[in-house]
């Protein structure tokens, strides 16, 4: 596979705002994620998690280094990657359905393609029924269950989620968890997901790349892939347990250095 999967080759980034200090965000990431691999990036706050997801999407333009996806540079956004952000980032002034069918819009379909095309997805994260709601109608779990459905409808590839469900209540992210394992399961993608949990980590992801606080460097890269996401009572067991106890110990020295800063 190598050579379809993202590339992150020497990627360093800092920071260079007009007012205040210089901030060396990302120091010589190389990183390979593999097709249809679901990879978490783990980190304390300010490690560069959301830097180096940004620069995948084509949002962040790179200062040193290259990330090259199925062997071509990123240069810009595109319709191969989507992403959902942290806070939802949903039109307030755009009912759900109108929010689903933005991005659909550039595609060039046929307005009744659309709609179906955006309805089946509202169908897929549970939705239905919610169309004419606006965003401020919703709860918090509604209103990234909007994101996810938006960023699928135009049916990327690539999955960029940046901390999607850090902001929920345990049992919506329980919930939403067990829908984006089912989501991912029947249309396959690779997933990038950035997070802070480490369980979270662990219950979904095939890998996991620990960062180390700032400057954001990869510590160490483990997989997690024979923990099957899908086994009932799996949060329970030894195996899984054993994996978020080692990841626990890559991130705790981390997580005090970054308080500190
Ligand atoms: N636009 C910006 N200007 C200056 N510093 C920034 C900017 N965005 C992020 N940073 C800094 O870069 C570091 C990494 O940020 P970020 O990628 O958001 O980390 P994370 O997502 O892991 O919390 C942090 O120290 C943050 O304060
Ligand atoms: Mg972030």
């Amino acid at each position: 596979m190598v050579g379809h999967g993202i590339v992150f080759h020497e990627v360093s980034h800092t920071y260079r705002p007009a007012k205040g200090r210089e901030v060396l965000a990302l120091d010589q990431i190389s990183l390979e994620i593999k097709r249809g691999e679901f990879f978490a990036l783990l980190g304390p706050s300010g490690c560069g998690k959301s830097t180096l997801l940004y620069a995948l999407g084509g949002f962040q333009p790179l200062e040193k280094g290259s990330i090259t996806v199925a062997g071509k540079s990123v240069t810009g956004p595109g319709p191969d990657r989507g992403i959902v952000f942290q806070n939802f980032a949903l039109f307030p002034w755009k009912t759900v359905l109108q929010n689903v069918l933005y991005g659909l819009e550039r595609q060039g379909r046929g307005k009744k393609e659309r709609l179906l095309q955006a309805q089946q997805y509202i169908d897929l994260v549970h939705l239905t029924g919610f169309e004419k709601s606006y965003p401020s109608q919703l709860s918090g779990g509604m209103k990234q269950r909007v994101a996810i459905a938006r960023m699928l409808a135009y049916e990327p590839e690539i999955l960029l989620m940046d901390e999607p469900f850090g902001a929920l209540d345990a049992q919506t992210k329980t919930i939403l968890h067990e829908e984006l394992i089912a989501i991912v399961e029947r249309k396959p993608k690779t997933v990038v997901f950035v997070t802070h949990d480490v369980r979270e980590a662990v219950l979904l992801s095939d890998r996991v790349a620990v960062m180390s606080a700032r400057p954001g460097r990869i510590k160490e890269i483990v997989d997690t892939s024979h923990l099957n996401s899908r086994q009932p009572g799996l949060t329970q067991t030894i195996e899984f347990n054993a994996a978020v106890d080692h990841l626990w110990g890559l991130i705790r020295d981390d997580a005090k250095t970054a308080r500190a800063q």
